[in-house]
């Protein structure tokens, strides 16, 4: 006769044996234990400890490999990580677990709006009257992804943002990935002008753009506040 013993996801087949032990006691046989098959690209044990930090220059090495990972079609070299992270350190951050090597980043800095800064470019400086948050990436290892990291990220700088009284927050959508922002509230935003800035992103980036309630300014995109986020 075979037994099934289930306890939360586990599952045990024993089967009670002809054998007995010296002191009369019957045998019983495992004859297979089972584990719910993990969800695919999700290490559960290490979600659970993954956490959001701020970015330093030692991160670099890991965030370049989380990028050619998550962006093969956008390659961005180590120096324009480099830059953005010494231009605007305040709005960089590493997702990992204590000291391990991070398994995803967010970089975000002032930008123009209407306007991104052509894919794999050391920009040296910040514009002059920048209108809007610029999130220029976010991407997590596939081992990191589907623990609400991402979407936590970016309600994390969505308020940080309108405590600093940045009127919205853009970005260039890639990877299929509009559906991803629309999500946390982002929207397309079309402009001639702008297909033209994003001809080396590919055909599929999507610039979109999330107002932030509490920036108010003219055109209702214009910062009131001279401090960047960080
Ligand atoms: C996009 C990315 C950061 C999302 O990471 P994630 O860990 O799946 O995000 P979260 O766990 O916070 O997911 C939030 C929700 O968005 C959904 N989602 C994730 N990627 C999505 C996509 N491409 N399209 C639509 N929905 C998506 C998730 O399923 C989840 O939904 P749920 O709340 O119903 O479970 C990750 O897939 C990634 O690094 N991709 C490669 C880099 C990339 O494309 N970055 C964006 C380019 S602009």
């Amino acid at each position: 006769m075979i037994l099934r013993w289930v306890r939360r996801d586990l599952t045990v087949d024993i089967a009670r044996s002809e054998l007995f032990w010296a002191d009369g006691r019957q045998c019983f046989i495992v004859l297979g234990v089972r584990w719910p098959a993990r969800p695919p690209g999700r290490d559960v044990s290490q979600a659970a400890t993954l956490a959001w930090r701020a970015m330093a220059e030692s991160d670099l090495d890991a965030v370049c490999a989380v990028a050619h990972a998550a962006f093969p079609n956008h390659h961005e070299d180590r120096a324009v990580f480099a830059d953005r992270l010494a231009l605007n350190p305040g709005g960089c951050f590493v997702l990992a677990a204590g000291g391990d090597a991070a398994l995803g980043y967010l970089i975000a800095y002032p930008w123009r709006l209407d306007d991104a800064p052509p894919l794999n470019t050391v920009v040296g400086r910040l514009p002059d009257a920048p209108a809007v948050l610029y999130l220029h990436d976010l991407a997590l290892a596939p081992e990191a992804r589907g623990g609400g990291h991402a979407a936590r990220i970016v309600e994390q700088l969505a308020a940080h943002a309108a405590q600093a009284r940045w009127p919205a927050i853009a970005l260039v959508a890639v990877n299929q990935a509009a559906p991803f922002w629309a999500r946390l509230g982002f929207l397309p935003r079309d402009s001639a002008d702008m297909s033209r800035k994003l001809s080396s992103y590919g055909e599929d980036a999507r610039y979109m753009v999330r107002p932030l309630s509490g920036g108010e300014g003219r055109g209702g995109c214009e910062r009131r506040s001279a401090k960047p986020f960080g």
